[in-house]
């Protein structure tokens, strides 16, 4: 039986937030705290080669978890005795599990063979996982998947590696590396996936709001929903899908607890050692998906001015003009036209390149 079935709630599938670098650390994790938590956490990628260490910060965000949820330490790398050494270390922690990263698509990381980059050799795989299962016996051991590097029809191959191993759960991105964040994500995939394995499988891609959520559930019958970038844009996502699934009219945020939400993000992210500027590129990235969807007289205006200003005073009086209202916050972002720019975005940002200061909507 699976370790994580215990952490599972029954009746409706489980909530889950997936792990997000630079963004799902132990202040983040905080501010979704407040607003209704996941079932279930992910660290960041602890990075694993010969010489690494566990990362200071992300260790805090197992030992100092205020959630009072539990929390899976995710690691990526390919070096076995690396990834060995790093689960015996991460396993003195307060950890409900350990995650192995296959789904990175970093050209860096997939150039090692790492991440994403394993999929192309699914019998390095099957050797990876027969260790690490091995090794991790105190805890859950789960593994986050892409359907494949180049095209979907690797999947099938890639299941066969992974019903081999007694994982306690499969988390499966429903699209290959190659799709980054853009294609739609093939949740047929994702439903083999849960039809053929013995144990728990997690859909993951584009769970932006409530009726998607409902959609992936019914069309994949995964016993989760792992939900990223939709958690960042709406922090009470988690709650509002726990709502409907208990037949009650989910929390209908306005755009004033967006604002709020944001000064919170603004306060709890914030580095005593940190500079102003970079304060506030640090927020225009987690922006980047929260302005999604604020529009007004068909522009996403609120977006295009938050780009451009420059410190603590221009961001908040752009906040103020836009969000100070009790207009409601829109259930998904809209506009199709931009959902391409978006992904772009999101794919930039996990390449680890620098976001220029971005030209959505002119003024
Ligand atoms: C900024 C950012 C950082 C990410 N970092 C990680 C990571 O550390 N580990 C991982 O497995 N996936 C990472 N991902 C991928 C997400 O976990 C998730 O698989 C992907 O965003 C699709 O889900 P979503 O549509 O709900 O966002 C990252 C994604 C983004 C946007």
């Amino acid at each position: 039986m699976s370790a994580l079935l215990p952490l599972l709630p029954a009746g409706r599938p489980a909530l889950i937030l997936a792990p997000m670098q630079d963004v799902t650390d132990l202040p983040f994790m905080g501010v979704i705290h407040r607003r209704g938590d996941p079932d279930l956490y992910y660290t960041e990628y602890f990075r694993v080669h010969r010489d690494s260490r566990p990362e200071r910060h992300i260790l805090r965000s197992i030992d100092e978890n205020p959630t009072g949820r539990p929390v899976i330490a995710q690691m990526i790398g390919v070096d076995i005795p690396s990834l060995l050494r790093t689960a015996r270390l991460l396993q003195a922690h307060p950890i409900a599990g350990i995650d192995l990263n296959l789904g990175c698509p970093a050209p860096i990381v997939c150039s090692k063979n790492a991440g994403g980059g394993l999929l192309r050799h699914p019998a390095q795989v099957d050797d990876i996982l027969a260790a690490l299962r091995a090794e991790i016996t105190s805890v859950a051991f789960t593994v986050k998947t892409r359907l494949g590097f180049d095209a979907p029809e690797e999947f099938p191959r890639l299941l066969e590696v992974f019903a081999r191993h007694r994982l306690d759960a499969l988390t499966v991105h429903g699209r290959t590396v190659r799709e980054m964040y853009r294609a739609a994500v093939h949740l047929d995939r994702i439903a083999d996936a849960a039809a053929r394995l013995p144990y728990p499988v997690f859909a993951n891609g584009n769970v932006l709001s409530v009726r998607l959520a409902r959609e992936t559930a019914v069309r994949t019958a995964a016993r989760g929903l792992m939900i990223g970038r939709g958690a960042i844009r709406n922090p009470w996502l988690f709650r509002q899908v726990r709502e409907t699934w208990e037949g009650a009219a989910p929390f209908a945020p306005t755009l004033r607890d967006i604002h709020a939400y944001i000064r919170d993000l603004w306060d709890s992210t914030l580095r005593a050692d940190g500079t102003e500027t970079g304060h506030v590129g640090k927020m225009k990235r987690y922006l980047n998906f929260i302005g999604q969807g604020v529009w007004r007289d068909g522009r996403e205006a609120f977006l295009g001015e938050i780009r451009r200003a420059q410190g603590e005073r221009e961001f908040f009086a752009v906040c103020d003009r836009h969000l100070l209202s009790d207009e409601p916050f829109p259930p998904e972002p809209a506009q199709p036209a931009l959902v391409d720019e978006r992904s772009r975005r999101a794919e930039a940002v996990e390449r680890g390149e620098p976001q220029p200061a971005p030209v959505l909507a002119p003024g």
